[in-house]
């Protein structure tokens, strides 16, 4: 095989931030290379150089010999590069063959030739063997069909060297084991695929050779037989993993249970619907289900954070359907929030206030916050910084002023630190780096051995199967599909998910 693509010496900064650093990357014709690498390692930075999003600050880029300046995507385009990007740039009110042709349309003299251009879309679909009907609008398709929508797009383009930017994190096991059909196709057809991820298990499924970044290095590139998973873990994190043993505890009392629920949502109508579920003490209730399926508007309703329509829920044998948020939290229901920012944090005040938050009237820092008091929250917050190496000038910070990534620290370490009897966790680990989802699924399955109720919300399939003891499946606000982990099929699960019947 040839080579198709050299970076040479190639560097990136954004301010003082190193993205690239100095990157040496030989790509072959024909091949399936992935990149893989932590959040922040620095393979979007180093794809979107070679998709003309950014110039190089030094080093050469060369396609097929030859030295590229590109100054923008066109550019690249017209190099037969394509990219599909990890959100979407689609328009929803177009159907899919009109997105696909968007800006490159086929005319019959001056006019727009829509049957050309249905004819040649469904054309390609077919001869890539991938299921989607052309007249459909795009805004009502499932996220794997608008993904098909983008790679179209870049077929329709002539492209010849595909960049995928972590394509699966947004799809079923079902959905990406067709896309790891297409993109085995692409090969077949002599087309060269460039796949980002840092999942380690497609990245063994899928790819000819692997390439690692860390800290914005390029590591090394392998072949892939001669990788394990463990070894790509190790060096993805420039240390050793350990995933969580699994742990066994005793299953307590039930603590929570939830009797057939609704809730409606922002749109007006049930986003769930007649919902019952039980969590019990010591044990992990792991809820899957594409984003958008009620998830959000059940743990939303279970902290009291949004009104019930009907139903009942129990927590310690109380109806706490009424309860405000504060004593739901006093209660003993603790809360890791998705969007840990905007919902977990006061902004303008300090770590210290934030990480008491919610737990003023506690014993331990209350008495309108006499001298101890104070020392021994201070003692506290500085504890929760060093644990969970949250990086601040001091406690005293404000906590808007905290990258993103400390931010979301700060509630974690809040929520796993103070006492609860339940714990509530959506996406945990979405957006932390793979030592922090270490660190974070060790703190859960802690939870559980202590005796805890742990109900967790999370998109990522992997995550779910890790941690729980038991998965139930949401799809358009109902659980479709129950099962104990241990006895757990995949292709069922998958199947529920996209709200099929097996
Ligand atoms: N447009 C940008 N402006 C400033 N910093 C950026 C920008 N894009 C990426 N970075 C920084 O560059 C580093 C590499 O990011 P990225 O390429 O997105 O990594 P990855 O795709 O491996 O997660 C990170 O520290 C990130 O915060
Ligand atoms: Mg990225």
């Amino acid at each position: 095989m040839s080579e198709i693509i050299r970076f040479n010496s190639v560097t990136k900064k954004f301010g003082k931030v190193v993205a690239v650093n100095s990157v040496d990357l030989s790509i072959k014709s024909g091949e399936i290379h992935s990149v893989i690498g932590e959040n922040g390692a620095g393979k979007t930075t180093l794809m979107h150089l070679l998709y003309g999003m950014y110039k190089p600050d030094s080093g050469k880029i060369f396609v097929r010999a030859k030295e590229v300046n590109f100054s923008s995507p066109k550019d690249a385009i017209k190099d037969e590069i394509g990219m599909v990007h990890q959100n979407f740039m689609l328009i929803d009110d177009f159907t899919v063959y009109e997105n696909v042709v968007l800006g490159a349309e086929p005319h019959h003299f001056i006019s727009f030739d829509r049957e050309k251009a249905k004819r040649t879309v469904a054309k390609l679909a077919k001869e890539y063997k991938m299921e989607i009907d052309v007249n459909e609008i795009v805004g009502s398709l499932s996220v794997g069909l608008q993904q098909k929508v983008e790679i179209l797009k870049l077929l329709y383009r002539n492209a010849s060297i595909l960049i995928f930017d972590e394509p699966t994190a947004v799809l079923t096991p079902q959905e990406s084991e067709t896309l790891f059909n297409t993109l085995r196709k692409f090969k077949a057809f002599g087309k060269t695929v460039i796949f980002i991820s840092h999942k380690l298990k497609e990245v063994k499924e899928i790819s000819d050779r692997v390439s690692v970044m860390r800290n914005g290095k390029l590591l090394d590139t392998f072949k892939n037989e001669n990788l394990s998973e463990i070894d790509l873990a190790k060096m993805i994190a420039g240390r050793e993993i350990q995933n969580p043993a699994a742990v066994s505890s005793k299953k307590g009392e039930t603590i929570l249970k939830i009797n057939d629920l609704t809730i409606i949502g922002d749109k007006g109508i049930p986003a769930v619907k007649g919902l019952s579920l039980d969590v019990s003490r010591g044990e992990i209730v792991g809820i899957a289900g594409v984003v958008g399926n009620g998830q959000s508007e059940l743990e939303e309703a279970l902290v009291g954070m949004r009104k019930i329509a009907n139903g009942k829920i129990e927590f310690k044998g109380v109806d706490i359907g009424k309860m405000s948020v504060r004593k739901r939290r006093e209660f003993g229901i603790g809360y890791i929030p998705e969007d840990r920012i905007r919902t977990g944090l006061a902004p303008i005040a300090s770590v210290l206030e934030n990480v008491i938050m919610g737990h003023q009237n506690e014993r331990e820092f209350s008495a309108r916050l006499d001298f101890m008091k104070r020392k021994r929250a201070r003692y506290f917050a500085n504890q929760l910084v060093n644990e969970y190496r949250i990086v601040c000038k001091s406690v005293d910070e404000q906590v808007g002023t905290l990258s993103g990534g400390n931010m979301q620290k700060v509630v974690i370490a809040r929520e796993f630190a103070h006492d609860v009897d339940l714990l509530i966790v959506s996406q945990p680990t979405r957006g932390v780096d793979v030592g922090g989802i270490e660190f974070i699924h060790k703190k859960i399955l802690d939870m559980k051995k202590s005796g805890k109720a742990v109900l967790l919300i999370s998109s990522d399939l992997d995550e779910i199967l890790l941690l729980s003891d038991r998965i139930v499946v949401m799809y358009e606000g109902q659980i479709v599909h129950s099962t104990s982990t241990k006895d757990a099929d995949l292709q069922k699960i998958g199947l529920a998910m996209l709200g099929m019947r097996s």
